[in-house]
């Protein structure tokens, strides 16, 4: 049977991490993977989650299933986090598996109301997303999100939006965009959320990197206001990134939709859920759900996430300011407006193969790496070993 099948092409982020793990050099970089790691390398469990995870050990609660929704006190607590007192009562919040999970069963839920619609993608955008539209599938159509300079493409989005027929959705990702860096401004979603009215367009906001951007609040308020604005929207919200609980597979997916048709929106999601994996896994969630019912654990954490998040800025400006003493360049100074753990350097497929057999630093070939793998120590090191690459190009 098996042997009738085509050879599936699994992301090839995997295949780099294995070449990864094999190379015998010691001062070797993983920069591959969206995991915040700390300047010993070590992705660290957040100390709120500990003492949530104590707090759920002493509780010892049963471990009987849980209705298809999954955990309601996470549900209710993540969607007045990410959403904010006001957008809640619009929410009907499923817990998930993780932000895969909430894109996925979001995409479904999407394709079920509406056969003919088309999924709008600005390229380039997180892996997964055109493979996850295309294993539920709808049709896709994508647009250039950066302009010749790598620049963000304003007028492109805009203009994807424009010929959109009602109905279709723009996937957008909400701050921090993973591979750009992107953060749209407040004055841009404000726009965007016009365009969208006029076109009858649906918003699916993927919500992964809040709290890495600019803070959790700055992160959050541009989604909020389009929110307040439109009849009608979704967001998949990953609990991986902003609790480093990344094998937990926390997630929520939200339908923001008038009264009358929420009970429909929680019954369709359900129904999927039910014929994929019926319930989504409880510890990762309960963490979550302790921490942001428990105002000290709460600000432990939002001290933490805060924390994170400056780090990832000093990386940031010291990293690019290594680089710009050897090679100043436009395309390298508009890296520094990106926000959150990736930075997408301006490099050749080639100049990254380069950087990690050379240098054993490992990127992905579109130039992105995670900004939070690269110690405070050896900064310095890799500005100048890019650097060596761009002088390269001179020569
Ligand atoms: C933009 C974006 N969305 C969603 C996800 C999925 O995250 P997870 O399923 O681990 O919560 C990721 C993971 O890297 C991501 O970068």
């Amino acid at each position: 049977m098996l042997t009738t099948m085509p050879q599936m092409r699994v992301d090839p982020i995997w295949d780099l991490a294995s070449t990864f793990q094999s190379d015998p050099r010691e001062d070797k970089l993983d920069l591959l993977l969206g995991v915040y790691r700390d300047d010993s390398k070590r992705a660290p469990v957040m100390r709120s989650v500990l003492a949530a995870e104590a707090k759920l050990l002493e509780l010892a609660e049963s471990k009987q299933y849980r209705g298809l929704s999954g955990n309601l006190v996470f549900n209710a607590r993540i969607s007045e986090l990410v959403l904010g007192p006001e957008l809640v009562a619009r929410a009907t919040t499923v817990q998930t598996v993780a932000g895969t999970g909430a894109l996925r069963i979001l995409t479904e839920l999407l394709a079920i109301t509406g056969p003919s619609r088309r999924f709008i993608l600005g390229t380039p955008s997180y892996v997964n997303h055109a493979p996850i539209i295309k294993a539920v599938g709808p049709a896709l159509t994508s647009y250039d999100l950066l302009d010749p300079e790598g620049r963000f493409d304003e007028q492109a989005m805009l203009d994807a939006v424009a010929q959109a027929r009602p109905g279709d959705v723009l996937l957008l990702q909400g701050c921090c965009h993973n591979p750009t860096g992107l953060s749209m401004s407040s004055r841009f979603w404000a726009e965007l959320t016009e365009a969208m009215l006029t076109s009858h367009v649906v918003p699916f906001v993927d919500q992964a990197y809040f709290g890495l951007g600019d803070g959790l609040q700055e992160d959050l308020e541009g989604m909020r206001g389009m929110l307040a604005r439109v009849p009608e929207a979704v967001i998949a919200v990953s609990g991986s990134k902003a609790w480093s609980l990344y094998n937990e597979r926390a997630g929520a997916a939200i339908v923001i939709t008038s009264e009358d048709k929420r009970g429909f929106a929680r019954s369709t999601l359900e129904t999927i859920a039910r014929s994929s994996y019926s319930q989504a896994p409880e510890h990762g969630a309960a963490i979550i759900a302790e921490i942001l019912s428990d105002p000290a654990l709460e600000r432990m954490w939002r001290a933490e996430l805060d924390a994170m998040r400056r780090r990832l800025a000093t990386l940031r400006t010291d990293l690019i300011d290594g680089i710009l003493a050897v090679h100043d360049s436009p395309t390298f100074r508009a890296v520094a407006e990106q926000r959150g753990m990736f930075l997408t350097l301006p490099l050749t497929v080639a100049e990254m193969q380069t950087l990690s057999t050379e240098f054993g630093v490992y990127g992905l070939p579109s130039g992105r790496i995670n900004l939070a793998g690269v110690p405070r120590g050896q900064v310095s090191t890799i500005a100048e070993q890019i650097g060596q690459l761009l002088t390269r190009r001179r020569d």
